[in-house]
């Protein structure tokens, strides 16, 4: 089976963005792919965040992921940090990868504009540290949203370098994009992201689903209700492909054109539909305790460390390091 690997950070509650973009697949690629999923703890270093609050924060992630169906039995499941060797890759590829390249990528220029001055070192490599997690599997798919298509067109060119410089030896990776690569924020203006509260979380009770939705952007050419409604540019109808079935899909976005259904009842239905699906993941972690989803990460880790460790000596050798 060809191999897979994917990443989260630990920096706040998953959302619905994460989970239509990501998420959702990663746990449906199961079983087809050898699947390698890493809860990215050193990526969520690079901004300003509270050290007593990181290892809890992972902890939660873990815990929601294995609600969301992410099966240690199927997958590596593991922390970033309990493998050394990404750090060790992410040092020999950011001696191969350009400062014009790394200026270049988009997600860096958002967050260090954000920084006012203050980005660090650790921000701008950001990329060469994702590029190493992949590479260190050697993965040949990463299912992402669409945000992370520029990081991972990176991720290519390091890899290309690196073999022609020391002979073939990584796959290069292609990104697997999901039916719903990018949602909308419930304020119509930007990506859906933890920083930017503008999410519904993957947790949220019925109760609260419903009352988010009632305050989402819509359709912005859409005033009245009696104007006809543009689905293709509505964030509501998007949310829709990931949680209703294909037939009201199809029948929403007809009614939605000739006006045959409101905002109103449209979002109705999603409240309803996303709280049936979400209603099983919710229950599944509350069951979950702390010291087995720490269990399970330490087998992770264990399995993680044993593909890691054999990349990097064949890695050491390619590159010319004396080994002893
Ligand atoms: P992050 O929370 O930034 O670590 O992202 C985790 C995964 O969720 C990545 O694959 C992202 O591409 C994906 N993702 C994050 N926000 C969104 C969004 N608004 N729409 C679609 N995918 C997203
Ligand atoms: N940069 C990704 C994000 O913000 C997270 C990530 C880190 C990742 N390493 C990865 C994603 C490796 C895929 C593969 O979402």
């Amino acid at each position: 089976m060809p191999r897979l690997l994917s990443g989260i950070q630990p920096t706040g509650e998953l959302h619905i963005g994460n989970y239509l973009g990501a998420i959702k697949n990663w746990v449906l690629l199961q079983g087809s792919y050898e699947t390698f999923y890493c809860i990215v703890d050193l990526h969520a270093m690079t901004t300003p965040y509270e050290p007593k609050e990181m290892s809890q924060r992972t902890l939660e992630l873990a815990k929601a992921l294995l609600a969301c169906g992410i099966d240690p039995q199927q997958s590596v499941f593991f922390v970033q940090s309990h493998v050394k060797e990404h750090t060790e890759l992410a040092w020999v590829l950011m001696c191969l990868a350009t400062m014009g390249e790394l200026s270049r990528m988009t997600q860096f220029k958002e967050k260090s504009s954000e920084q006012k001055g203050h980005a660090t070192a650790g921000l701008f490599t950001y990329p060469v540290l994702q590029a190493a997690d992949i590479l260190l599997y050697k993965a040949e798919l990463v299912p992402v949203g669409e945000d992370q298509v520029q990081h991972l067109e990176f991720t290519r060119d390091v890899c290309r370098r690196f073999n022609s410089r020391f002979g073939q030896f990584f796959p290069e990776p292609k990104p697997l994009l999901s039916k719903t690569p990018r949602i909308m924020g419930l304020d119509g203006q930007t990506k859906m992201s933890k920083s930017r509260n503008n999410h519904i979380p993957l947790l949220a009770a019925p109760e609260e689903i419903s009352s988010l939705l009632k305050g989402a952007y819509t359709d912005p050419a859409r005033l009245r209700r009696h104007d006809p409604g543009h689905p293709e540019i509505c964030n509501i109808f998007t949310i829709h492909k990931g949680f209703s079935t294909q037939e009201l899909v199809s029948s929403i976005e007809s009614d939605c054109r000739t006006a045959g259904i409101g905002c109103t009842d449209c979002k109705k239905i999603l409240a309803e539909n996303m709280a049936k699906s979400l209603e099983p993941i919710r229950e599944r972690y509350l069951r979950l305790n702390d010291s087995e989803v720490l269990e399970v990460l330490c087998a992770g880790a264990t399995k993680a460390q044993s593909v890691a460790k054999e990349t990097m000596k064949q890695v050491r050798e390619k590159i010319g390091l004396l080994l002893v």
